[in-house]
């Protein structure tokens, strides 16, 4: 069976080159917001004090390391689709969109609020970059990004839920 010519620079990949290029900046962007956001967890994690402590503690612990766990996956979506992806902590911060949090001192309820936003934010980078891959037929990308926006939500939904005073 014969083998097609390859030059060896050729992207592994069928998309078209333009529908290539807007997968990869929708999910360049996303990965950047996860880092910022997975960081941001942390910071909250280590940082917060309280009554609630250690509930709050290992809560954001959990949620940090859900979030972490989804940057390879979104990296490799960008490869695996013909792109090129995050190189540094530059790169993350030219892109991210979560802005960082470098105060001394937040409250407890004020760190559960920010993050709820983030959270929330990181689902709307997900509802748009879904419109820009169902429009590439990438459909792999599809698929994952539904379960990164339900995981999104769920952390939305218990930040919400603990904080709530009523
Ligand atoms: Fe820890």
């Amino acid at each position: 069976m014969t083998q097609p010519k390859t030059s060896g620079q050729e992207p592994s990949t069928d998309l078209k080159s333009n529908a290539t290029k807007s997968v990869a900046d929708a999910l360049n962007g996303i990965l950047a917001d996860s880092y910022a956001l997975y960081i941001k967890t942390k910071n909250f994690h280590w940082h917060v004090s309280g009554p609630h402590f250690r509930d709050y503690h290992l809560l954001l612990d959990d949620q940090a390391t859900q979030i972490l766990g989804t940057t390879d996956a979104i990296a490799e979506r960008v490869r695996k689709t013909g792109g090129t992806t995050l190189r540094s902590i530059g790169d993350i911060a030219r892109r991210q969109t979560i802005v960082d949090n470098d105060a001394a001192h937040v409250t407890p309820e004020a760190m559960l609020v920010e993050l709820h936003k983030d959270n929330l934010t990181l689902v709307e980078a997900l509802r748009e970059a879904k419109d820009i891959v169902d429009k590439a037929k990438d459909n792999a990308t599809s698929g994952v990004l539904d379960d990164w926006t339900d995981q999104a939500e769920e952390r939305a939904w218990f930040l919400f839920e603990t904080g709530r005073r009523s």
